[in-house]
């Protein structure tokens, strides 16, 4: 099954959203394989968002996920990394639909509550996971839901 990174971010945390955006997952039949609660240092922020080093965004986005805590996770399930792309909704909470987490929770670009590894940069997610955890921090088990989740 594919794995994806996904990431409450401080925002989330602040505003009481962990329990939401994993019970929105796990409802929806995802398994929760990995999860820390952490905070993220200047030089973590920098190499998870090295794609945007040359955007005029950076330094707000690098100072914004370090300001606080943030719950990390890994979600594993059939095509994992665009269900949860799609449940997460667009990039711009102004731009996501209702019924979306950042359509649901959120208001502005530089605080949309949750990250996603992205379905459009294939081996995003397994670089995100290995920047997060260590494979010991991984937990494979089965659900005993599995069997009425897939066909
Ligand atoms: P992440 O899951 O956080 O990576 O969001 P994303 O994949 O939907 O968007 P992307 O990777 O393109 O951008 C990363 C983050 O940078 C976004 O979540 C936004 O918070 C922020 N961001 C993206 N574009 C802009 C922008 O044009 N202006 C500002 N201020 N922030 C931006
Ligand atoms: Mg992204």
């Amino acid at each position: 099954e594919e794995r994806t990174f996904v990431m409450a971010k401080p925002d989330a945390v602040q505003r009481g959203l962990i329990g939401e955006i994993v019970s929105r997952l796990e409802d929806r039949g995802l398994k929760l394989v990995g999860g820390k609660f952490m905070q993220i240092d200047d030089e973590l922020a920098r190499e998870h968002y090295a794609e945007h080093v040359d955007k005029p965004f950076f330094d707000g986005l690098t100072s914004f996920i370090t300001s606080g805590p943030v719950f990390a996770m890994v979600w594993e399930g059939e095509d994992a990394i665009r269900q949860v792309r799609q449940m997460m909704g667009a990039t711009d909470p102004a731009e996501a639909a209702p019924g979306t987490i950042r359509g649901d929770y959120a208001l502005d670009l530089g605080r949309n509550v949750i990250h996603g590894s992205d379905h459009e940069d294939p081996g995003s997610n397994e670089r995100e996971i290995d920047l997060f955890f260590d494979p010991d921090e991984l937990i494979d088990y089965e659900r005993i839901d599995e069997g009425w989740l897939y066909e």
